[in-house]
């Protein structure tokens, strides 16, 4: 019987494709990525975005991997705007040409999210494992000049924390609306990086002033939204904004996740949407309702003051550290595991970091 107080949702993240160019370190998708094959059809998606649509979602997230690696991207970012949704575009920027970003534009997406690596040329195309740092200021610029706003993201780590100003300096240089640095999350093919990638204390702490100084350089210029490293913290993120409570999101294959990171849990009853109704599972299905609201919570979160603010931190990041997912996450100081989080940092020194292994590509 589903709850009467869950809301629809209000964005869906559309994993068209775990293929990409690119091979990031600190890549949140699973360490199995899904092949070529097994991805789901045209057909397919355009029946879960009507599907998505009709459950109420406004916001549609075309990602991957790289969605543009999907031929029939153009078709489906169609379909979502004629269904009337907030269409966001969400790539790496290879092979976005002029041509392409105007067709698209044409075709509904309203936005595009463009990652860099780093605003070092050399230096971004290590990070990504491939020669593409070129590529993605093409790419802004076709975006830009196809009259659509820009957001430009950037995931910060260890190799490359020190250079966020020149990196705002970039951002705002490529007309980006809107700039986004955000802390590595430690989950998937990043997780087993963490090591080469947590930044030092000092690091983190010249980054702070250094957003402060690109924000007050640029003032009246791009938003500028810092996403905080959580393990330097004593409270966790309030992850998913609480799950199964504003997002969903399809994988290449249709399973339906709570959060793109979810399929880590490996006790977590996941549903495909090949096999049940997307509105089925996401008001009724044990996956969605297992950690929604603060029902499923134990002490200390049960009665902690700040449990509808934080949801009890992140799911994921609980499951992979301690092996339950119901577990106060330990980057929360109250968590009876933070030691878990403590022995990580104790790890950070000043001496070279460990070198960080690339995500290696689909297999056909
Ligand atoms: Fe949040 Fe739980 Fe920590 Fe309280 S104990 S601050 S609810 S994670
Ligand atoms: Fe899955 Fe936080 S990433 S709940």
């Amino acid at each position: 019987m589903a709850d009467p107080t869950v809301r629809a949702p209000l964005g869906m993240l559309i994993e068209l494709t775990h293929r990409c160019p690119l091979h990031c370190p600190y890549c949140s998708n699973p360490l199995e990525l899904v092949r070529r094959s097994e991805e789901l059809t045209r057909e397919q998606w355009s029946d879960i975005l009507t599907q998505a649509r009709e459950l109420g979602v406004v916001q549609m997230h075309f990602s991957g991997g790289e969605p543009l690696a999907r031929p029939d991207l153009p078709d489906l970012v169609g379909h979502a705007r004629q269904l009337g949704a907030y269409v966001n575009l969400v790539t790496s920027g290879v092979g976005l040409t002029a041509d392409r970003a105007r067709d698209l534009a044409e075709r509904g997406v309203d936005h595009v999210q463009l990652s860099l690596q780093d605003a070092d040329p050399a230096l971004g195309d290590e990070i990504a494992g491939a020669r593409v740092h070129a590529a993605k200021l093409k790419a802004a610029d076709a975006v830009t000049a196809a009259g659509l706003p820009l957001t430009v993201n950037v995931v910060l780590h260890r190799r490359n924390i020190d250079r966020v100003e020149r990196i705002v300096d970039l951002a705002v240089g490529l007309g980006a609306d809107r700039i986004e640095l955000a802390n590595t999350q430690y989950y998937g093919w990043g997780l087993r990086n963490r090591a080469a990638l947590m930044p030092t204390r000092d690091q983190l702490a010249a980054a702070h002033q250094a957003v402060r100084r690109a924000r007050a350089k640029h003032e009246g210029g791009p938003e500028l939204v810092y996403v905080a490293a959580d393990y330097y913290d004593d409270r966790p993120k309030p992850c998913m904004d609480g799950w199964g409570n504003t997002q969903l999101t399809v994988t290449p294959t249709g399973d339906v996740l709570p959060c793109p990171a979810a399929s880590a849990i490996t006790t977590l009853p996941v549903e495909n949407v090949l096999r049940r109704p997307l509105s089925e599972i996401w008001y009724d299905s044990k996956a969605f309702n297992a950690y929604r609201g603060t029902g499923w919570m134990r002490d200390p979160c049960r009665t902690c003051p700040e449990r509808n603010t934080d949801h009890g931190g992140c799911r994921c990041q609980a499951f992979q550290l301690t092996g339950d997912a119901a577990a106060t996450d330990p980057a929360c100081g109250l968590s009876p595991h933070r030691s878990l989080v403590d022995a990580a940092l104790a790890e950070v020194t000043d001496g070279p970091a460990p070198a960080f292994v690339l995500r290696g590509p689909v297999a056909p």
